[in-house]
């Protein structure tokens, strides 16, 4: 199929400039000489009713402030930058600085017109996925196989240990070695901390870690950073700066390990670590954000430690990594209902999860009584794992340069 050559979506073009500039959106307003309202209108996707497209006056003005075009033709760095030691694959968010977190998340907004189903591209055509989750998934494995298909290509799936060959006493070395030869790529969840990396020194193709145990989570950390700058974006404010809670289970909970590490490549935070006596986040992790400079406050009750933060990221409780102990210690004051969020939650706070929430009876986790709150970003969280995941699999395959420029419209209603 030839490759239809479009225009980068005036979203992407728009979203890049802001993030590139570090401008809130009434600031990149204001530099534009536009009003708020218009700005958002070119920021809604083509298929809104409000969506409006900018002029090509602005869209002129943008290329005069130093901004380059998104999706250039030319190969990026990005996968030379994301291959260490000597092989492409995504492991830990060890590997990132602030730039290259922030470039892989702009290689995410390219794929937004793909991830919204209003345009299709065959990049990935012939490749094929190995998604491997040894460990219960559903919007991880699911996302991850539907990023590749978008992308072109196609995926084989096992789950659990039952089905596959490590319930015969296969190692990883030999999973890894096998599978290798079959697809073209490999996401792994398994519950041992450390045993994806183990599985990535057994091959040269790309491995991604999709949960080791309560190591590390680094896409998820990925996208809640893209969704984290989203959500500020709308709400006018700055990550550098900000106010963020983490409440629950933060010592066993892989996707908090990673997101502290990635935010604390920011500026002048303020984290609010919540958890029961026993579930603290790990020390090392503490040490760190406070060695990057920024203020720590650790609390074992909501009361104590959650005063109107920017950012309210819950967890679940991870029973499956107890054996049973620590579960009576864990307070119903960890539930996030309504109430909790009233007496603890400015106006403006953004309420995220990583999902699965429990929500059978009385769980002391994200209550569904917020569901209509228009804070609660969880869905929009979920959202964004198909076009960041996308961009890692553009990236570490070494095709995020083509996509741009082969984008077709969707025929399907
Ligand atoms: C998380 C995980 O598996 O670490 N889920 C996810 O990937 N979105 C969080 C959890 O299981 O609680």
């Amino acid at each position: 199929m030839p490759a239809q050559r479009t225009v980068p979506a005036q979203q992407t073009l728009l979203r890049g400039a802001m993030q590139r500039l570090d401008l809130t959106r009434n600031a990149f307003a204001e530099r534009l000489g536009v009003t708020r309202r218009a700005l958002d209108t070119w920021l809604l996707p083509a298929s809104s009713r409000e969506h409006r497209s900018m002029p090509d006056v602005v869209a002129k003005m943008i290329g005069t402030l130093g901004v380059p075009a998104a999706g250039a033709a030319a190969p990026s760095n990005l996968r030379a930058r994301l291959t260490r030691p000597g092989k492409p694959h995504l492991l830990s968010v060890d590997v990132f600085d602030r730039d290259l977190a922030e470039e892989v998340l702009r290689v995410a907004e390219t794929m937004e017109p793909i991830a919204r189903r209003e345009k299709v591209t065959r990049v990935l055509e012939g490749a094929v996925l190995g998604n491997l989750f040894f460990e219960p998934s559903t919007r991880t494995r699911v996302s991850f196989g539907a990023a590749f298909c978008r992308l072109g290509g196609a995926v084989c799936d096992t789950t659990g240990f039952t089905f596959s060959s490590m319930a015969k006493g296969e190692s990883i070395h030999d999973t890894s070695r096998v599978i290798s030869g079959y697809v073209d790529a490999i996401v792994v969840r398994h519950p041992e901390k450390g045993s994806v990396a183990e599985f990535a020194a057994a091959t040269h193709i790309p491995v991604i870690n999709g949960g080791d145990g309560p190591g590390e989570h680094p896409t998820q950390a990925l996208l809640d950073l893209y969704t984290i700058h989203r959500e500020l974006s709308r709400i006018d404010r700055k990550l550098d700066g900000a106010h963020v809670a983490m409440v629950g289970d933060l010592k066993h909970g892989r996707t908090v390990h990673s997101l502290i590490k990635l935010l604390s490549l920011y500026k002048g935070l303020k984290f609010s670590l919540v958890a029961p006596g026993s579930l603290e986040m790990p020390p090392a992790l503490v040490a760190l954000a406070r060695e990057r400079g920024h203020r720590v406050v650790e609390a074992d009750t909501l009361a104590k430690g959650v005063r109107n933060p920017d950012i309210l990221y819950a967890t679940r409780i991870q029973k499956e990594r107890m054996g049973g102990e620590g579960l009576e210690s864990y307070p119903a004051n960890f539930r996030i209902d309504r109430a909790a969020v009233k007496a603890h939650c400015a106006k403006h706070t953004v309420l995220m999860h990583p999902l699965p929430r429990d929500s059978t009876p009385g769980a002391n986790d994200l209550a569904d009584d917020l569901d209509r709150d228009p804070r609660l970003a969880i869905f929009r969280q979920t959202d964004s794992g198909i076009p960041v995941r996308m961009a890692i699999f553009a990236i570490l395959l070494g095709v995020d340069h083509l996509v741009s420029g082969n984008l077709r419209d969707a025929t399907w209603k």
